[in-house]
């Protein structure tokens, strides 16, 4: 992942680079640092930990310069490790993994140059300083040239007034106006400046000197167009919340409302002669876009009968998959900028698949690789646990699922749909209830959560979200499946969370429940049902609406987020930043 920033303007540098760190520190927060090149002196300082460590340095002089947030993933997180990597004239900050670095730094230290760091990155500074014979721009294309891997690239060298930036499969925009040119990760870090902001493509340039230039593959110019957005959503704060996950949790009943579409408009005639096509379904996503994609073929193939197949991309990327015809491939993703989604959608794409791509991120990657674009609208989603965005993709998806079902020559079930956002606010308020359950789950040693069907698909994210920011070991499990061996785990340090909203299999889930109950544990049950909530092996229950059986992880799903973020501030974590995790996941 990590971010990268750069500045080139009437300002001092510094101030300008640490405020888009900040903003960027969702990419990765390791290790942070700054390099500044003034009068042909390059200064670099870089430090282990977040962007705020690095504040001491804020007068530093100097109006060009480059930075970066970094989420270790070649050599510890340290300060030898932080970028930027300096080598001879050149300073450079990378976002991505380069994949050949092994045999690119044999070949460098076989002309007797040595590394100080255990990155990946270094290795760029070195090809840079070979290759450059007095043109920073051809020194560039010629390092690139030999990377294998992805990259976005923010570079200074000693004798150029000006940063030069590169990019394949990372992301970079850069900006103009207010006084100065921008660079950086995404448009948070640049928005509040108020500037025009262009995106560069896989294979393009970019100079930023005395104006920005843009140049293909071949260093031949190019113009481009700016583009839209909106600077308020990109600049988000926390509006009197403690964190934004917490804000973002709070924000799910009316983001619901804009993301919900039944899909009449005349902008939508292309996607709905799609469905009226498709004869099955591929998801592609990953962590929490993959648990709402599990959510939706259960929707999908319980009320329309159309087959749904739902992939993890890491492994779908690798397992030659069999794409048939009129395969509708849904790629769902938060950022829109996830390595291995993008890189299943493009193998769906390539083998004949119609691509959708189900993203809350204009202009991120996966919008221009996609044949189609349905935004979930959820708004900026800062925290690294997803939860306004999972809700939103659920709400999106069961629109997608009423669409289907009409074009198949059915009623559709979207005043089911537009229900939603009232039950979901309903059940958001009663979830402040789960903050009484944290006790519980203090010290457990690991936590189950247990539902069959659709309640399976909502265990596996609670468990998810528990994990990433409590850091308790955790499982989601099929009800049903428990007795077959993992039951063994099960005693009375182990809390078990059953999700029952299913009716057709509620006393089967129940089951699961006799024979927890029985080794110790105790039970917290979430369900729709009121009947089951006084039985004697539920310790603690919350009482969710009534729903269409089909949609309920969209409220069950709630308390579960609650749960998480409540059990991670009881033991003391930050849930905005969990450690070892970043945001967008950029990388393999
Ligand atoms: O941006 P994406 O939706 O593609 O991200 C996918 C996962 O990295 C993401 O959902 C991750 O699992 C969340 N941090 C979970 O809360």
């Amino acid at each position: 992942m990590c971010g990268i920033v750069g500045y080139y303007g009437s300002e001092n540098a510094a101030p300008v680079l640490l405020k888009g760190l900040e903003k960027l520190e969702y990419r990765g927060y390791d290790s942070a640092g700054i390099a500044l090149l003034e009068n042909g002196n390059l200064r670099v300082v870089r430090k282990k930990g977040r962007v705020s460590e690095l504040f001491n340095v804020k007068d530093m002089s100097g109006k060009l310069g480059i930075g970066h947030t970094r989420w270790a993933t070649h050599g510890a997180p340290s300060e030898t490790n932080a970028h930027p990597h300096v080598y001879g004239r050149f300073a450079v900050v990378h976002n991505g993994i380069i994949e050949n670095d092994f045999a690119l730094k044999e070949e460098c230290r076989s002309r007797g140059e040595v590394f100080s760091s255990e990155t990946d990155s270094e290795v760029i500074a070195h090809l840079l300083e070979f290759y450059y014979e007095g043109n920073f721009l051809t020194a560039v294309k010629s390092t690139v040239e030999r990377l294998k891997g992805s990259y976005a690239l923010a570079i200074l060298c000693a004798d150029c007034e000006g940063i030069i930036l590169a990019r394949k499969s990372s992301p970079l925009v850069v900006g103009s106006g207010n006084g100065g040119l921008f660079a950086a990760s995404d448009i948070s870090a640049i928005a509040a400046q108020g500037v025009d902001i262009y995106t560069l493509e896989d294979g393009e340039f970019a100079l930023l000197a005395t104006e920005i230039t843009f140049f293909d593959g071949n260093l031949k110019r190019i113009s481009k167009e700016k583009i839209e957005y909106d600077a308020e959503d990109e600049t988000p704060d926390k509006k009197g919340y403690r964190h934004f996950m917490r804000k973002e949790m709070a924000e799910i009943p009316a983001v619901l409302g804009k993301s919900v579409c039944d899909f009449t408009a005349a902008k939508y005639r292309e996607f709905y002669r799609v469905l009226k096509q498709t004869e099955q379904i591929q998801i592609v996503a990953c962590g929490t876009a993959y648990h709402s994609g599990l959510c939706a073929k259960h929707a999908i193939e319980s009320l329309c009968r159309v087959p749904v197949e739902v992939c993890i991309a890491s492994e779908y990327r690798y397992s030659n998959p069999i794409v048939r015809p009129y395969t509708l491939a849904l790629a769902v993703s938060q950022s829109g900028e996830t390595a291995d989604t993008l890189a299943a959608a493009e193998i769906a794409k390539s083998k004949g698949a119609y691509l959708v791509a189900v993203t809350n991120v204009p202009y991120s990657t996966i919008t221009r690789l996609a044949d189609y674009v349905l935004p979930t609208n959820a708004g900026r989603e800062v925290a690294v646990a997803a939860t306004k965005s999972f809700n939103a993709q659920l709400a999106l998806l069961y629109s997608i699922a009423s669409a289907l079902d009409k074009a198949k020559g059915g009623a559709g079930f979207f005043d089911e749909i537009l229900s939603l956002p009232e039950k979901v606010k309903c059940a958001e308020e009663a979830c402040e209830e789960v903050r009484a359950w944290v006790p519980h789950f203090l010290g457990a040693r690991s936590v189950f959560f247990l539902g069959r069907g659709a309640d399976y698909a909502t265990s596996l994210e609670g468990s998810l979200k528990l994990k990433e920011i409590t850091y308790l070991p955790s499982e989601g499990y099929p009800a049903g499946e428990l007795k077959h061996g993992t039951l063994a785990l099960v005693d009375s340090s182990t809390p078990v969370v059953a999700v029952l909203t299913q009716k057709s299999v509620a006393d089967k889930t129940m089951n699961a429940v006799h024979e927890v109950y029985a080794r110790g544990a105790k039970v917290f049950l979430i369900t729709c049902f009121e009947e089951y909530t006084s039985r004697k092996e539920v310790t603690a229950s919350l009482l969710l609406p009534e729903c269409k059986e089909e949609f309920t992880p969209i409220l069950s799903v709630l308390p579960l987020q609650a749960l998480a973020y409540y059990v991670s501030i009881a033991r003391g974590n930050n849930p905005d930043k969990p450690r070892n995790l970043a945001k967008s996941v950029t990388v393999e």
